[in-house]
């Protein structure tokens, strides 16, 4: 049966819920290698060697919800709080730009403060004075404010689904359900945006056909871009004592992300570099062709902790951006000079530089 499945992945053929399953439950190296091996082509025949850099800016820790496995939960009193004032996020947000990265993610809790006006208002400031594209990643929304943010200028959205079963998202997070979630997704593209979403591997009580079901949702929906990364323990949140998602399950769901996700830009995630030294780079090597170096400023960054010994914890952001450059030559690839918009939205022979 394994045979039938590496061959269907080479064919380009569909997979189903229980090939996935198959797969991920065996340990059989070779096997492995071949998939990583197809998923590395697949990226190469789609993307080239460029590798794209988004500017992370995390411009507020403060959460209105309450996720299971995250340090910004709202009931995580000992995390400290901050938020930057809208024109300190439009300065930062310019000064990235001016390093020649093309796309500035801007992310945060679930901050009611910033108000759809404040928003709209950072969105247009920052394309009026700076030649870049924006990803928005703030979270749940409704379809008139996610419309508003669009037409101020928003290019992006990212809304991780976080996992694709039903009872393990009910049971992580006390505020919502996977179908609002989805819900969002479906607004998120119906208005045009290009639409990150994408899950955490290795998430207590995951099973291997609940990871089935994540690349099965990949499959359906075709974001336009992929966030994936391991379940990193927080010991200030209810999961303390958990353990944590590994490399491996996490490089075989990410070479499992871009088989499914032939032209989906896939990043080697922070999550990803912070569980392995060299986790990025490994990443790179399964399919992946983004990666976000952090550009929040020194003195918020260090509070931004989502999970423990995140990666660049107290790395200035102009430091990162040189190594991140480095590390993607030393790789043999180069950094990508255009925006990196989704490739349905790029011209049809392709090009993506
Ligand atoms: N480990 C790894 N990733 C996490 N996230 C939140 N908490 C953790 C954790 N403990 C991820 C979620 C969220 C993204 C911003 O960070 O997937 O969507
Ligand atoms: Fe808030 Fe996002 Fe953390 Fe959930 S994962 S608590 S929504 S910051
Ligand atoms: Fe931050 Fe290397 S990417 S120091």
């Amino acid at each position: 049966m394994l045979d039938k499945i590496i061959k269907d992945i080479k064919d380009a053929k569909t997979l189903t819920h229980e090939n996935i399953t198959a797969l991920l439950d065996s340990p059989d190296e070779t096997l492995w290698a071949q998939v990583f091996e197809r998923a590395d082509d697949i990226r190469k025949k789609n993307f080239g060697d460029a590798v794209h850099l988004r500017g992370l800016l995390e411009f507020s820790n403060y959460c209105k919800r309450n996720c299971l496995y995250c340090g910004l939960r709202k009931d995580n009193k000992t995390q400290y709080r901050y938020r930057m004032p809208p024109d300190e996020i439009v300065e930062n947000a310019v000064q990235i730009a001016s390093f020649g990265i093309k796309t500035i993610v801007l992310q945060s809790g679930e901050d009611p403060y910033y108000t759809t006006d404040i928003i709209c208002n950072i969105l247009r400031d920052i394309k009026k004075n700076a030649d870049t594209a924006i990803t928005l990643s703030i979270g749940e929304k409704t379809r008139d404010e996610y419309k508003a943010f669009f037409d101020a200028g928003a290019d992006r959205y990212l809304i991780r689904h976080e996992t694709a079963s039903p009872s393990l998202y009910a049971s992580l997070h006390p505020d919502s359900t996977l179908k609002e979630r989805l819900n969002c997704i479906d607004d998120l593209f119906s208005i045009g945006f290009q639409v990150g979403i994408g899950c955490m591997v290795g998430l207590p009580g995951q099973t291997h056909s609940d990871m089935a079901a994540d690349i099965l949702l990949l499959q359906e929906k075709q974001p336009d871009m992929i966030g994936m990364g391991p379940f990193i323990c927080n010991q200030d949140t209810p999961l303390q004592g958990a353990l944590s998602g590994t490399i491996e399950q996490t490089l075989k769901m990410t070479a499992l992300a871009r088989i499914v996700c032939p032209r989906s830009h896939l990043p080697a995630t922070t999550a990803t570099g912070s569980i392995d030294r060299f986790g990025r780079e490994k990443a790179l090597a399964v399919g992946a062709n983004v990666v976000m170096p952090n550009f929040t400023p020194l003195n918020y960054r260090m509070h931004y902790t989502i999970y423990p010994n995140k990666r660049c914890i107290t790395e200035d952001g102009y430091k990162c951006n040189t190594c991140i450059r480095k590390m993607i030559e030393n790789e043999g690839r180069t950094v990508a000079t255009g925006y990196g918009h989704s490739l349905r939205f790029e011209s049809s022979t392709g090009q993506t530089s």
